[in-house]
Parts: structure tokens; C-alpha cells; sequence
């Protein structure tokens, strides 16, 4: 076997370029031993058919607290961070079964659909606000990509939106911090402000059920069994989080790469009809959750040739297998109009992103109506200017500066 390169999931340089690296890595040990910060050994998965068989197998689970003795269980339940983390993506079944059954309907294609007039009213004021600066340049994250997707999932769930600056300084802090132990610690403060945030809301929307979301998720509780205070807050918390931090990047991914490709660019704008297409490709070419959350190795077993031991964690590079030539033709051109487009940008198996229809419904409109809108938009500085958000789990940047 070949000596593999360390990979770097962090640093903006290698999140602006990630491909070579995960060849590399792909072609010479494709179940790659990776040395994390805290000193734990994860292993990394880059292939397509071993990232699919991951994610759809059983035996790599989420609830990590199956691994400990009650004495540990116990400990961590104390902790911080334990009082956001009962939610589905955290979870096995039949836990995981039971709470995504109570949130499946509401994100259903035929149920998103009903948003659609509204998110476009949204983009559409959006961009009105942007003509209306004098300025012809402007951050399009701050301006457009970010404040859509974080507006439809609070109007969904019955969030106020006035409150989005802070969810939004939360959620980038906690995802920032991923994977970097040091960090973590240092988010605590911000983990307890939201708890507590939410606990809030909750009591105030329970004096007064709205028919929302949260109004929905509230009858549950009362209803019986099915939901707990805890797993009702670590709900909420997930589906804001999940709700915006990644629509965000799809859109700015999406524009960006555009932006890089300007034939691409033309080809879309001559060709309305193929924005669904377009969309998929985007997500495929630069995937906006770059890496899976994490999965431990339930038990003992062999994969890929490697030895895995029960309770090693393991990472599965959605943005590498993504660009796996054995799974696409030409993995890091980007071409709008690819047929065989099989991308794992939302996952797979029974952790499949619940939100996907909505992402994409999101995704469609804003790229849309932005190159209808503001047709001639260009980039602002070189593209090797930008800055990558240093999350492990994300792939995109801060700002887009862009002018028009
Ligand atoms: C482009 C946008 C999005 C991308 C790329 C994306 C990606 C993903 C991925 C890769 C997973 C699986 C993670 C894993 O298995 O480790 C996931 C799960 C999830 N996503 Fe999304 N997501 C997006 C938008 C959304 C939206 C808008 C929502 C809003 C409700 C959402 C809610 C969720 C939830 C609740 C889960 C957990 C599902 C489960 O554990 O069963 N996502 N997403």
C-alpha cells in the first residue's frame, strides 16, 4: 500500500479544493485511519459503493450512548450538550422510528409544495431589497442565501423570525466547532443560551397552540408517550439547524460554481427547464454537508479489508464519494445537464435527509429567480479570495461577495 497524504477537513484552502486530496486518498487506502484533533483515530470512507454500504448498514449506529456502561450514561446526562442531542439523527431505532414518524408528513414533496408561492415572495423580497442599496456589490450568504431558508423554517416550525440573528450566532458556533475539542468546549455558553431559549418558546407556545409545527409536535407530547420534553426541544433544535445551515450552502455553492463556469451559467439561463437538474448537480459537485455526522462501529467487524473495532467513530466523506470516478462520469466537471446523477449529498438509509424536498424546492427557486433577477451577477473578488467555513461537517463560504 502507498504512503496516504494527511487530509485536512478544516482549513479553508483544502475546503475551497478538497478533490485532489480524496483521489489520493480514494485511489491508496479508501477506508483511511484518520488522526483526529481530540486523538481519537476515525476512519474516513471516500468510496461511493463503501460510503452507500455505510450509511445503509445497521451495524454503524448514532446513539454512541449504546456503547457506554450505566455509570457513564448516567454521567452524560448531566451534560450540556445531552439536553439538545435526543433528536432522530442522534438516534437508532426503534427511538429514531418513532420520533421521525412525527415530523415525516409535514415534509412531505405533495406538503412542501404548499410553500412554494411563499418562498417565492420571500426571494423575490429579497432581491428588491438588494436593488433598493445604492451599493452594486453585496454579500450574497447575508443577503439572500442565508435569510430564505432561515425564514421558511421558522415560519414553518412557529419560531419567531425576528430571532434569527441569534439562532443563526448559535448554529454557526456549534457547527463551526465540530470535530475540534477545544471549540466545543468553548460553545457551552452558547449550548445553554439556546436550551434555554427554547424551553422558553416552548412554554410560551404552549400557553397559545399555533397551527404549526411546534403547535403539532406540542398535541403529540400531550397525547401520550410519544415525545418527552427533551427529544421535543432536541426536535426543534435539529430541524432549525438542519432547516437553514445547509439550504445556505446549497444556494452558495450553488451560485458559486455557476459563477466559476460561466458557459454553465448561459446554458441554465437559456434553459429555465433545467433548474431541477441543475440543482442536483450542484449538490453533487460542491455537496453542502461535505462530511456525514458521525457513526460509531456497533460491533466488532471487517470492512473494506480493515479491522474495525466496536465504538470506533466513523466519517463517511459525502464529498468525496460524490467525486468517485467508479460512481460518475467526469466526477469534477460541473455539467448541469448530467443524466446518471446518483449523489449522496442528502445521505441514505434511515437517516436520509427528512428536509430534502424542501432543500430542494429552496434550492430551485432561489437560484432561479437570482439569475432572472440580477442576470449579469459576477464575482466581486478572485475565488481564491474566498473564505471557507471551517466546519468539518460543512462545505461553504462566509461571504459571497458578488456584484451586479
Ligand atoms: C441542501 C440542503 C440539505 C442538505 C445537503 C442536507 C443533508 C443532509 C444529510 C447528508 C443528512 C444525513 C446525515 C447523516 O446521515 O449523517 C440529513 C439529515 C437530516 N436533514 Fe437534511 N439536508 C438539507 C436540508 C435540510 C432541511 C431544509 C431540513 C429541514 C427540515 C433538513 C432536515 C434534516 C433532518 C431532520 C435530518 C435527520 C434525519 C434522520 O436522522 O432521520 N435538512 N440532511
Amino acid at each position: 500500500m502507498t504512503q496516504s497524504p494527511e487530509i485536512d477537513l478544516f482549513s479553508s484552502a483544502a475546503k475551497a479544493n478538497p478533490y485532489p486530496s480524496y483521489t489520493l486518498v480514494r485511489s491508496s487506502d479508501p477506508v483511511y485511519p484518520l488522526n483526529m484533533e481530540d486523538g481519537h483515530t476515525s476512519w474516513l470512507i471516500t468510496r461511493y459503493e463503501d460510503a452507500l454500504a455505510i450509511l445503509k448498514d445497521q451495524r454503524f449506529i448514532k446513539d454512541f450512548r449504546r456503547l457506554l456502561t450505566p455509570e457513564q450514561r448516567e454521567k452524560i446526562r448531566e451534560d450540556a450538550y445531552s439536553a439538545l442531542s435526543a433528536h432522530m439523527l442522534s438516534a437508532d431505532p426503534p427511538d429514531h422510528t418513532r420520533l421521525r414518524a412525527l415530523v415525516n408528513i409535514s415534509f412531505t414533496p405533495r406538503l412542501v409544495e404548499q410553500w412554494r408561492e411563499r418562498i417565492q415572495v420571500l426571494a423575490n423580497e429579497l432581491i428588491d431589497a438588494i436593488e433598493r442599496q445604492e451599493d452594486r456589490e453585496f454579500d450574497l450568504i447575508d443577503a439572500f442565501a442565508f435569510p430564505l431558508p432561515i425564514v421558511v423554517i421558522t415560519e414553518m416550525l412557529g419560531v419567531p423570525t425576528e430571532d434569527r440573528a441569534r439562532f443563526r450566532e448559535w448554529s454557526n458556533a456549534l457547527l463551526d466547532a465540530t470535530g475540534k475539542p477545544e471549540a466545543i468546549l468553548g460553545t457551552r455558553e452558547k449550548i445553554i443560551a439556546f436550551t434555554m431559549y427554547l424551553r422558553h418558546l416552548i412554554e410560551t407556545k404552549r400557553q397559545q397552540l399555533g397551527d404549526d409545527l411546534i403547535g403539532r409536535l406540542l398535541v403529540a407530547e400531550a397525547n401520550g408517550d410519544t415525545l418527552n420534553e427533551t427529544e421535543l426541544i432536541s426536535m426543534i433544535f435539529l430541524l432549525l439547524i438542519a432547516g437553514h445551515e445547509t439550504t445556505v450552502n446549497l444556494i452558495g455553492n450553488g451560485m458559486l460554481a455557476l459563477l466559476q463556469y460561466p458557459e454553465q451559467k448561459q446554458l441554465l439561463q437559456e434553459n429555465p427547464l433545467l433548474i431541477k437538474n441543475a440543482i442536483e448537480e450542484f449538490l453533487r459537485f460542491h455537496s453542502p454537508v461535505a462530511i456525514s455526522t458521525r457513526r460509531w462501529v456497533g460491533e466488532d467487524l471487517e470492512f473494506g479489508g480493515k479491522q474495525m473495532r466496536r465504538g470506533d467513530p466513523v466519517l463517511v466523506s459525502l464529498a468525496a464519494a460524490n467525486h468517485d470516478p467508479e460512481a460518475f462520469a467526469q466526477p469534477d466537471e460541473l455539467d448541469i445537464t448530467r443524466q446518471e446523477n446518483r449523489h449522496l449529498a442528502f445521505g441514505m438509509g434511515i437517516h436520509y435527509c427528512l428536509g430534502a424536498p424542501l432543500a430542494r424546492l429552496e434550492g430551485q427557486i432561489a437560484i432561479r429567480t437570482l439569475l432572472q433577477r440580477l442576470p449579469n451577477m459576477r464575482l466581486a473578488v478572485p475565488a481564491e479570495e474566498l473564505v471557507w467555513r471551517p466546519s468539518m461537517l460543512l462545505l461553504g463560504v462566509s461571504k459571497l461577495p458578488v456584484a451586479f
